[in-house]
Formats: structure tokens, C-alpha cells, sequence
């Protein structure tokens, strides 16, 4: 959902959450600012961070099974040079388009996900929720787990699977959010990403929500950036 005209800042759209999700809310991390790579994520590749695609992925997969369930982005201040645009994919559309080898893979086999200085990951890219739907987790770090019977073949389906993410983000439908935007989307069914820009005066808000339908509905994780993770 993309609500127009909005505040972006943090208590407007915790308000915000609050109107849509209700009761349903467990915890609400602070907000965070994103500029170019993801604001305090990945200083690494801020420099250029925003003349680079930022790949499908879903937020806060260094938290393991502890990623947000709801992703709120407020726009401040669009791009002005009409770059940055965004795109979605929904998870569960892509999983019953998919062979059916393929689509049982995904939700069946074990794959270190763990991004290096982060919370160990490993399990299914897909996890089955009891009464839910499948939680969908798009780390940027995959890997047959150690006691991978099979790393050869784990490995070939990572790399089909790196590659259709490639192919959904090249064709996926663009949109801008402008400037007011708030986009809310569900963090376990749909994979974002977004386009290069220029204008590095483009400023978005971050919030990471849980709810109780969640993984781990009860988390205590105050942030909506995974900066607070150190487990080295
Ligand atoms: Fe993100």
C-alpha cells in the first residue's frame, strides 16, 4: 500500500502503522534515515551506494528469523533526477509460477543465509508458518549450509535462484514514491529493491514492524537498521 501525502516522519507513520495494524503490532523499531546503500547498514558502499541497484532483498535478514514482518518507507524528498525508482515482486506469486522441483527447494532445503558479522541463519528461503503464509526471507548472502548432503546441487539451485532474482528485478514494474509517500508492505511476502540515482539529497524513513504474525512476533529489536547487530 502507498498512502499519498503523508507525514514521514517518525510518529506520523508509527501513527500510521498503528491505524492499519492495530492490535496486531508487537513492536515498532525507531526510525532510521536511508540514503544511498541502506544509512548505517552497509557504510561500506554508501559512498556510491545509490549509482548501484539495490537487488531485490527483504529488510533486516541479518535479524535470522527475527526480520520485521511489516516494512513501512516514508518518502521526505523524492530523487529530482527521476532516478531511484522502486520495484516489488511478490514471493508468493514468483513460488507458484516456479516448477514444482524448484518451488519445493525453496521451502525444504536448509541454506546458510547468515550475513558475514551477523546473527547465524540458517533455514529454508521460504519458512512455513503454522496458519500463515510462507515467510519469505531474500538475504544477499546464500550458501549450502556446512551439512549440506548434496553442496554441489544446493549450490546450482542458489545460483538459479540468484538468477531469477536478477531476471524478476531487470523486468519488474517501476514506481516512484514522491515526495509524502508512505509505502507499507508486507516484509515476508514481498521482495523490494530499487533503481540507481544521482541526487543524493533523496531522503526516505525507515520503520520495521512486528506483528504477531511475525516469526518471532516478540522480538525487543529497537532499530529498523540492522546497525545494532554485533556479534563479533
Ligand atoms: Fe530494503
Amino acid at each position: 500500500v502507498i498512502v499519498h501525502g503523508h507525514g514521514t516522519d517518525e510518529a506520523s507513520m508509527t501513527a500510521l502503522l498503528h491505524a492499519m495494524l492495530g492490535d496486531r503490532i508487537t513492536n515498532v523499531g525507531m526510525a532510521v534515515e536511508v540514503r544511498a546503500a541502506g544509512g548505517r547498514d552497509r557504510p561500506d558502499l554508501d559512498k556510491d551506494g545509490h549509482r548501484m541497484r539495490t537487488p531485490l532483498h527483504t529488510d533486516g535478514f541479518a535479524l535470522a528469523d527475527g526480520a520485521p514482518d511489516v516494512l513501512a518507507l516514508g518518502c521526505e524528498r523524492a530523487a529530482r533526477d527521476g532516478g531511484g525508482a522502486s520495484f516489488m515482486v511478490d514471493a508468493d506469486a514468483v513460488h507458484r509460477a516456479i516448477d514444482e522441483e524448484f518451488a519445493a527447494f525453496l521451502v525444504d532445503t536448509d541454506i546458510d543465509q547468515t550475513e558475514p558479522g551477523k546473527l547465524p541463519m540458517v533455514g529454508p528461503i521460504g519458512l512455513r508458518r503454522e496458519g500463515a503464509s510462507i515467510a519469505w526471507r531474500c538475504s544477499y548472502y546464500l550458501r549450502p549450509r556446512d551439512t549440506d548432503p548434496d553442496r554441489h546441487a544446493t549450490h546450482q539451485r542458489i545460483d538459479d535462484w540468484l538468477w531469477l532474482l536478477e531476471d524478476l528485478a531487470a523486468g519488474a514494474t517501476r514506481f516512484h514514491l514522491t515526495d509524502g509517500d508512505v509505502l507499507v508492505s508486507d516484509n515476508t511476502r514481498t521482495f523490494h529493491g530499487r533503481d540507481p540515482y544521482v541526487d543524493t539529497d533523496r531522503l526516505l524513513w525507515r520503520l520495521w514492524c512486528w506483528t504477531d504474525a511475525a516469526p518471532v512476533p516478540l522480538t525487543a529489536y529497537r532499530g529498523s537498521d540492522t546497525s545494532l547487530i554485533r556479534t563479533k
